[in-house]
């Protein structure tokens, strides 16, 4: 079981006791615009459909997926969002020893552990940004036949180029890499830079509806591999997977291309902005140091005076949640990571962040 992510509006509420929409949650990496008005119309008007199993593969979905992006439909696979995939890993893919780029999402190394299988961490460099090295990255895969790539990679917000996961790809054919690119849709030009259409026979890619249409409540991601990789997940699918209304979204998002396509623009132009903003905020203030970010998150490090825990726990006082870093393997308890939300949320976050480290 999952412990100790962002999004956890329910505890909080608990204790401040509201209601969880009260929280401001800036834990938790989703669009900072609301869901699509179209999409949340068309499940409401679907909504009768939950009186009937779904198809049982979501064979729908993954169709209409495949068709949207131009790719095989047997190279793809619907899930109970891009978790359900990251947890089945090790067994479908008989993992012996897994390296994970760190610091990262702590989904890969949950799922190592869950199927009892060892895993090392690569862990890349504060003074580098955590920008990773490729050829340090080629050298340290010696015996993994796993390795796990967060692209851009949560909590550090670093991007790194097709170019050079190609390379790494090429580099170690027996070698699968498992490319979660939950958080790609961020980027200006993703489709450009995803690893999607890369047709390495060991490359597999995470694409997750969660974050980008903001339906983490739905649950509904893909996986994209070659067919005799896909076909070793099937064994381990929950049949009826994929829920009704996740499938009814599926179908609404892939076939309303125009308006979901205007809907990434405007949120990537937001993002744009949102993280210009707070850079300039942060820029002279002492006691914290953000570091640069391609999506929709910023990692962020405070010095010694204060700990990520007393940042959190003050502005959980004030109903909003923001995530301590704590907890990610490779960080410490300096560091927090703020979602971005629209420019009047992190403008209110910024002015409470700096008051506070002023008053200390
Ligand atoms: C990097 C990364 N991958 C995957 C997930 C899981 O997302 P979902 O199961 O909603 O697709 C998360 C969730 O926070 C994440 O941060």
């Amino acid at each position: 079981m999952l412990n100790g992510h962002g999004g956890n509006i329910y505890e909080l509420s608990q204790r401040l006791g509201c209601a969880p929409s009260d929280i401001i949650d800036m834990s938790s990496n989703v669009n900072p615009l609301p869901p699509l008005t179209g999409l949340v119309e068309f499940i409401i008007k679907n909504i009768h459909a939950i009186a009937a199993l779904p198809q049982v593969d979501a064979r729908s979905a993954v169709l209409a997926f495949a068709a949207r992006y131009n790719i095989n439909a047997e190279h793809v696979i619907a899930g109970n969002g891009t978790t359900q995939f990251i947890c089945a890993i090790p067994q479908a893919l008989e993992t012996k020893k897994a390296l994970i780029l760190g610091p990262t999402y702590a989904g890969y190394a949950d799922a190592c552990n869950m199927h009892n299988v060892p895993y090392d961490y690569l862990m890349t460099e504060e003074s580098l940004d955590f920008q990773p090295n490729i050829d340090v990255l080629i050298e340290q895969i010696s015996d993994h036949d796993t390795v796990f790539i967060c692209n851009p990679n949560n909590p550090t917000g670093t991007l790194m180029l097709k170019a050079d996961l190609e390379r790494l790809c090429r580099f170690h054919p027996d070698t699968h890499f498992v490319i979660d690119e939950s958080y790609l849709p961020f980027v200006n030009d993703s489709e450009r830079l995803s690893m999607f259409k890369s047709g390495f026979p060991n490359v597999l890619i995470l694409n997750s509806m969660s974050k980008i249409f903001r339906i983490p409540g739905l649950r509904i991601g893909f996986l994209i591999a070659p067919g005799q990789t896909i076909e070793k997940f099937r064994p381990f699918l929950l049949p009826w997977n994929v829920n009704s209304m996740a499938q009814t979204a599926v179908d609404y998002l892939m076939k309303h291309t125009d308006e979901a396509d205007a809907f990434i623009d405007k949120t990537i132009l937001l993002l744009e902005n949102q993280r210009k903003y707070m850079a300039e905020a942060f820029e002279d203030v002492d006691g914290i140091k953000l570091f640069p970010s391609k999506t929709s998150f910023v990692l962020a490090k405070l010095d010694e005076n204060i700990t990520a825990n007393i940042l959190c726990n003050h502005l959980a006082a004030d109903r909003i949640l923001i995530r301590n870093c704590s907890n990610f393997r490779g960080l410490s308890e300096y560091f927090i990571r703020i979602s971005l939300k629209t420019t009047d949320i992190n403008r209110m976050l910024a002015d409470k962040i700096i008051n506070f480290l002023h008053s200390i």
